[in-house]
């Protein structure tokens, strides 16, 4: 199309200054082809009308809007250009001061009902009545209606926030079937726009475009494959997430009787909840794909809330002294499966035979501690690298 305008400008340059237009050639020429011809917008301008108009597409995408993961809509704004040679709109320049080119209304012409197939509103008309369309002598029509596009996309937010889309744009011409017209794509992607419009948290990766043929129509699919920029998430969502996490599992370094351990992994669970309280506006609303990552946070309040219980468990137990009838049953039970070891192996110190007192209260649960915080760490950390694995590997 650029093609066209220059060579436009470039005629207009050259013949501009021996033959000069006046407004008496241009009010000439729109009484020749409207009037004395007798334009009727509604006749396809073939003069063989069994043979189909050939129309080109191309897009242009000036930038996405948005993406909306509930509605499943992709918001892009660009503008089509549209190609096609109306027969009945030629004439020759020499007869007109060597005027080349003309604008004229779109609703005033002959135009191909080109619409958004998947859109996510109405089907409507594009362009809007101001918009004119170029017309040049050979008769070739440009139409370049501007609009914002929504058109319906699935979204897959599994992998949140590595994830990738890729969502079509679809135009046909809704009534005219393929007898009438053959839609082709001008160009094999979507251009992008000089001055694209960015936006902040998706990149366009790559675009095509596609002829398709229907049973009675031909249509233009433009796919487009956004990817989402995940610096935000993983600052705002992820990080936080991680460094609770890893608080938590710290819990387990602090000593139960001081009593400043139920304090601590409260204000750590409080934490979480109130980070998610924050978060879950940002996060995908849909159930349609559950993100790994809400997945992931789910495991580490599930963890998170298991470490409150044991703590609340294990500061009750500190408190108890060693001649409850819970550490008797509890010892009755160990003594037991000792005394059935050592008649098979023998030789291991029997410390609960020797002395009642042998271990206390504080000294089991600090050897609980020990584990515990191993086995929360371990899992931690796995759950950590799986879902990163998953998510992030998967998309980078
Ligand atoms: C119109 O086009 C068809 C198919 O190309 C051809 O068979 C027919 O002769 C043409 N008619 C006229 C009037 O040119």
């Amino acid at each position: 199309m650029t093609a066209t305008w220059c060579l436009i400008t470039l005629l207009t340059f050259i013949f501009g200054t021996a033959i000069s237009q006046s407004n008496i050639n241009v009010q000439n020429l729109y009484t020749f082809l409207f009037t004395t011809n007798n334009y009727n917008k509604l006749i396809r301008p073939s003069r063989n009308q069994s043979v189909p108009l050939s129309v080109h597409v191309i897009f242009t995408l000036y930038g996405i809007s948005g993406v909306d993961e509930i509605e499943q809509k992709l918001t892009a704004t660009g503008w089509l250009e549209v190609e096609w040679t109306d027969e009945l709109l030629s004439w020759t320049p020499a007869s007109y001061g060597g005027l080349r080119y003309i604008y004229y209304p779109q609703g005033e012409v002959w135009k191909p009902d080109i619409s958004l197939q998947n859109g996510f509103s109405k089907l409507e008309e594009l362009g809007s009545k101001f918009i004119s369309v170029l017309v040049d002598s050979n008769g070739l029509v440009n139409w370049r209606p501007f609009q914002v596009f929504e058109s319906k996309c699935d979204i897959d937010s599994t992998y949140f926030p590595f994830d990738k889309q890729t969502c079509h744009l679809d135009f046909v011409a809704w009534s005219l079937s393929s007898k009438d017209v053959h839609i082709t794509q001008g160009r094999k992607r979507i251009e992008l726009a000089d001055d694209l419009h960015r936006h902040g948290e998706w990149k366009v990766l790559s675009s095509t475009a596609l002829n398709l043929a229907e049973t009675h129509k031909t249509k233009v699919r433009f796919t487009i494959v956004i990817q989402r920029k995940p610096l935000y998430a993983i600052m705002n969502y992820i990080m936080p997430i991680l460094l609770l996490s890893i608080l938590d599992v710290f819990t387990f370094k602090i000593r139960v009787g001081t009593g400043e351990r139920i304090a601590y992994v409260i204000t750590v669970w409080l934490a979480y909840a109130v980070f998610l309280t924050i978060i879950s506006d940002s996060l995908p609303k849909t159930s349609e794909s559950i993100p790994i990552v809400s997945i992931y946070i789910m495991i580490q309040i599930f963890i998170g809330t298991v470490i409150v219980i044991i703590s609340a468990i294990e500061s009750g137990c500190a408190h108890l002294s060693d001649d409850e009838p819970v550490y008797y049953l509890l010892r009755t039970f160990a003594r037991k499966c000792r005394k059935r070891s050592v008649q098979s192996e023998s030789e291991i110190p029997l410390c609960l035979d020797r002395d009642e007192t042998c271990i206390t209260w504080m000294e089991a649960i600090s050897a609980l501690d020990k584990i515990l915080f191993w086995v929360c760490l371990t899992i931690f950390v796995l759950s950590t690298l799986i879902s990163l694995l998953i998510a992030g590997l998967k998309n980078i």
